[in-house]
């Protein structure tokens, strides 16, 4: 298997770069890609970390190279936020990147999962699908948001609230990527038995798994926002698409194009498998609170997918 992360000389791509050397299964081999200069550097870096995973890499603008015979394209290209930035401030510039790689996708591995971390991910997945439409080589089964930080983020806040062993929580996320339209489902928030919150605490935690990347921005102080973390949650997601691929079926939450019950792109649980997305699963039971929250975010994420669908299609 193959991976390439296209801006991977990043604070998120460099780190991500160490994971996947770390934790890809022996025998695969990792391309990274950036614009900047430093990335072959970055490569022959990981590349003496004892691992049987081969890494290589290109700077330059053309990806083409890193793209060649890939089953897994992971897009962290752009410019990230500082405080007082929204996600869609980032839309300007990220929007022209994202559709840029996705065209070179589109034409060197037309066949490829791409999971796309690049902000506003409600917007720039729309993007991709529609750049990739374009050319003919959509498969709604392999394009994702890479929405995993969230699902990360909301296991620990809930394990340290409840003072339960984060490895075994699970908090399912749904919606979208970014204030609002992140939803974790709380009401189905388990260890091992299901957790229970007050009203106080389901208000609360919502508002911090949706404000958590801010948390990150505001601490880092002009710094950036998540890249540990974030790289942690795409190397989870990339090790599930893999197993996928190679046939076992593996649950995952990420941002796809679903069936459209609420807006074209959701994230939701999906079962990965040898062409992507296997199966979409069920929501399940939520709360009223979770009822009324959906309801709430759809015009926002719908507005978000519009706004990638018209800057493709004009
Ligand atoms: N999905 C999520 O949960 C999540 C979480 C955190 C950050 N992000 C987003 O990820 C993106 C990257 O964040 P970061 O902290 O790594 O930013 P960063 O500025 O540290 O790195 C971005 C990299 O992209 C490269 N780049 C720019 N244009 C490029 C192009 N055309 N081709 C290839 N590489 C290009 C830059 O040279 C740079 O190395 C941002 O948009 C950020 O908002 C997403």
């Amino acid at each position: 298997m193959k991976v390439a992360v296209l801006g991977a000389a990043g604070g998120i791509g460099q780190a991500l770069a160490l994971l996947l050397k770390l934790q890809l299964p022996a025998g695969s081999s990792l391309a990274l890609y950036d614009i900047a200069p430093v990335t072959p550097g970055v490569a022959v870096d990981v590349s003496h970390i004892p691992t049987a995973v081969k890494a290589i890499g290109y700077a330059g603008e053309d990806p083409t190279p890193a793209l060649e015979g890939t089953n897994l394209v992971l897009i962290s290209a752009g410019v990230a936020r500082k405080p007082g930035m929204d996600r869609s401030d980032l839309f300007n510039i990220n929007a022209g990147i994202v559709r840029n790689l996705i065209e070179k996708v589109a034409t060197v591995c037309p066949t490829a999962c791409v999971g796309i971390i690049t902000n506003p991910v409600n917007t720039t997945v729309a993007i991709a699908a529609e750049v990739l439409k374009k050319a003919g080589v959509y498969d709604k089964r392999k394009l994702f948001g890479v929405t995993s930080l969230d699902v990360l983020r909301s296991e620990t806040f809930v394990a340290e609230l409840k003072g339960k062993d984060v490895s075994r929580v699970k908090v399912p996320v749904i919606g979208g990527h970014s204030g609002v339209t992140i939803l974790p489902l709380l009401s189905q928030a388990h260890e091992e038995d299901k957790l229970d919150f007050t009203a106080e605490e389901v208000e609360a935690l919502t508002k911090r798994i949706q404000n958590a990347g801010t948390e990150v921005v505001e601490a880092k102080a002009g710094g950036g926002s998540a890249t540990l973390s974030m790289a942690q949650a795409a190397a989870r997601f990339a090790n599930s698409v893999l197993k996928g691929l190679t046939g076992e079926k593996v649950v995952e939450y990420a941002y796809v194009e679903g069936n459209g019950e609420y807006a074209r792109f959701f994230a939701q649980p999906v079962v990965l498998g040898l062409n992507g997305v296997e199966e979409l699963l069920p929501i399940g039971e939520i709360s009223t609170y979770e009822e009324a929250a959906i309801q709430g975010m759809i015009p926002t994420l719908k507005a978000d997918i519009e706004l990638g669908e018209k800057f493709v299609n004009g």
